[in-house]
């Protein structure tokens, strides 16, 4: 394997990427960080920071505690998320067009649909901010009504159809995904020519598992982060760097 970062890399990248019918792409936050929004492992990542702020983000304590709700409630209002917008490297992934066979995202910012890239070839694997979704009654609605509603004074706005508890419908650890999404993510990693994986440390499961899958299925793997990622091991090219200028180069658009 080339030198992480190097021409070679670079090159055998764009050419496997050139040569591909079908690539499956996963994205991690720090194909966002460019956007304004942090990532959670990296240097100044959420967790990195603020360790004990990854046990609060589970499902049981967002429903078992009202402040851990008004907390979340409060830091979603003035969140970087909802004025956030796609950079380069969204926009260059945007461009693979009918080659794309899906991106999975484990992104809950919707920055991959501004940037362009068809809703039927995006799964958004841990859901996302744009949207509420009732806790009890299933329920969902656009995140601005709720925000509207925290905003004029409601810290922890029940559901207007049952009362029950509402949250961002992003899936939260202690819930599970949707098990139709993780099929469509693990079925394009064996079936995809290539594997483009970005800005993520592949520390996380089953989503990180696509890796594997792809190895296994004798696909090409390619990992574009700025650090060493769980997986590196698995690549067939590694490219060290930001997400945005490594993927203009290997994609050119
Ligand atoms: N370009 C390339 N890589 C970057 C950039 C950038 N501009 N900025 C940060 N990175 C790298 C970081 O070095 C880090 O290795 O992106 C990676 C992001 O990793 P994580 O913070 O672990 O994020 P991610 O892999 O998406 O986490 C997966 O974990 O906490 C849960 O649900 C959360 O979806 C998230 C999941
Ligand atoms: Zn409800």
């Amino acid at each position: 394997m080339p030198e992480p970062g190097s021409t070679a890399a670079l090159d055998l990248a764009a050419g496997l990427l050139a040569s591909a019918s079908s690539v499956a792409v996963l994205t991690g936050a720090g194909i966002s960080t460019d956007s304004g929004i942090p990532d959670f492992r990296g240097p100044n990542g959420v967790w990195t920071r603020d360790p004990a702020a990854e046990a609060r983000s589970n499902f049981s304590t967002y429903v078992a505690d009202p402040q851990v709700r008004r907390d979340a409630w409060r830091i979603r209002a003035s969140s970087e998320m909802f004025s956030a917008l796609p950079n380069e490297g969204h926009r260059s992934l945007a461009t693979l067009g009918d080659r794309l066979h899906t991106l999975v995202t484990q992104n809950i910012d919707g920055l991959h649909l501004l940037a362009g890239t068809p809703a039927d070839r995006l799964v958004e694997i841990h859901g996302t901010v744009h949207r509420w979704e009732c806790v009890d009654c299933g329920a969902r609605g656009p995140m601005s009504e709720a925000l509207e509603r925290v905003r004029a004074g409601e810290e922890d706005p029940p559901c207007e159809f049952c009362g029950g508890i509402i949250k961002s419908a992003t899936i939260l650890f202690g819930q599970s995904l949707v098990s139709a999404d993780l099929a469509r993510a693990e079925r394009a990693a064996a079936e995809a020519d290539v594997l483009l994986a970005v800005g993520t440390s592949l520390t996380v499961y089953p989503v990180a598992g696509m890796v594997d899958i792809a190895a296994r299925a004798g696909r090409s793997v390619i990992i574009v982060n700025a650090e060493p990622t769980a997986l590196d091991h698995r690549a067939t090219v590694v490219l060290l760097g930001s997400a945005a200028g490594t993927l203009s180069e290997i994609l050119p658009g």
